[in-house]
């Protein structure tokens, strides 16, 4: 199918496989079109429909309440072409970054899924051909008898990775949370697509870090924190990370995240539960507070934002939090500031 799109500025055509999403066959032709989240909820992929058909996926989409429907406005990561379609976005589309990883459709099968904490599961996905992808990227990945993709940030940072290393936080009642934290079994296939998303890190930043994680956000963190210290980053430029857990049963990753001080200095917020002593004896080189994890990092942070770039992620509130502490108090411009709401 034919899939001709008018944005505000120029044209662009590409094809699209069948039953593919516009929004994942203009990515895999190299058409950097608006997305967030890439599975249904954000709204920031949507798209008018000027001539043709399309076949909607998900009519329940959460993100469909952004869209006027009567004006023929549709979510361009839930539908798929069904004849030769011409497509109209009110946004500027640009020519997309040269050097970025370009995204498509890899399958693969699941290896090692283990508990991390009460709620969470980290699993790895080994591919079927090496891929490229940059830290702090997602993928969107199909489960089986699951409808839909689901998206996961990936941990760990390779070039042309055989394996994709994941951690996954439960959803009471989630498709993909059910069958990982119930019947998966090991070499299970998978789909996957990516790599996505814009809350990247690249060496030539030239700044230091600041990274504000709530629950499973950290997992992009992850991949980060491995990339710039391979590339002794650390040794030119400051980095902090806060993670914000209930409880200290439900954080993970603290061996992992103690590896990287002192060159980078890492907080674990504790919303719920005072910060038991114990915590600094098995992890003598991070620092324990108690606190939500945006009020923690704003008052450790206070009069160090220059020359500061913020990656924040995990569930909307606490990124939304952290956002207007980031805009409001910190007055980072938005340009140095990325994130990912896992919704
Ligand atoms: C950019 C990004 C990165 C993320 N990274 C992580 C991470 O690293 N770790 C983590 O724990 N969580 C992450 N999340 C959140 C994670 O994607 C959700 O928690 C996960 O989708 C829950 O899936 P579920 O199947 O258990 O829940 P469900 O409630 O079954 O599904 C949740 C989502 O799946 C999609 N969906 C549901 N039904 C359909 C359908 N019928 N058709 C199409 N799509 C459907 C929608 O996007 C929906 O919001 C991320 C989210 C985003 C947006
Ligand atoms: S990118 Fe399509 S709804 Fe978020």
């Amino acid at each position: 199918m034919r899939i001709q799109i008018n944005a505000r500025n120029r044209g662009f055509e590409f094809e699209a496989r069948s039953r593919e999403s516009v929004l994942y066959a203009g990515l895999r032709a190299g058409v950097p079109l608006p997305y967030e989240c890439a599975t249904g909820t954000c709204g920031t992929c949507k798209a008018r429909l000027v001539s043709g058909r399309l076949r909607d996926g998900w009519p329940e989409a959460p993100g469909r309440k952004h869209l006027k429907p009567e004006q023929g406005e549709f979510l361009m990561c839930q539908c798929a072409a069904e004849s030769d379609v011409t497509l109209q976005v009110a946004q500027l589309i640009n020519a997309a970054d040269p050097g970025g990883c370009s995204p498509d459709a890899c399958p693969g099968v699941l290896r090692g899924a283990r508990p991390l904490a009460p709620e969470v599961m980290a699993f790895g996905v080994e591919l079927d051909r090496p891929r490229d992808f940059d830290a702090g990227q997602f993928m969107v990945l199909a489960a089986p008898g699951v409808d839909g993709y689901r998206a996961f940030s990936m941990v760990n940072f390779e070039r042309g990775a055989r394996r994709l290393d994941f951690v996954a936080k439960r959803k009471p009642g989630g498709g993909v949370s059910e069958w990982l934290f119930g019947a998966r079994r090991d070499g299970e296939p998978l789909v996957l697509f990516g790599p996505l998303g814009a809350a990247t890190f690249y060496p030539t930043l030239g700044r230091n870090l600041l990274c504000i994680a709530g629950g499973s956000g950290i997992a992009g963190m992850m991949s980060i924190l491995a990339r710039a210290a391979g590339e002794r980053y650390f040794e030119r430029y400051r980095g902090w990370v806060f993670f914000g857990v209930r409880t200290l049963r439900d954080a993970f990753f603290l061996d992992e995240l103690s590896s990287y001080t002192p060159g980078v200095s890492i907080t674990v917020a504790l919303s719920d539960e005072q910060v038991p002593a114990t915590a600094t004896q098995r992890w003598p080189a991070l620092a324990f507070a108690h606190g939500l994890v945006h009020e923690v990092a704003g008052k450790a942070m206070a009069g160090k934002y220059e020359n500061v770039r913020a990656y924040v992620a995990g569930p909307p509130p606490a990124v939304d939090a952290a956002l207007r502490m980031l805009l409001l108090e910190a007055k980072l411009t938005s340009d140095n500031i990325r994130y990912d709401k896992y919704s």
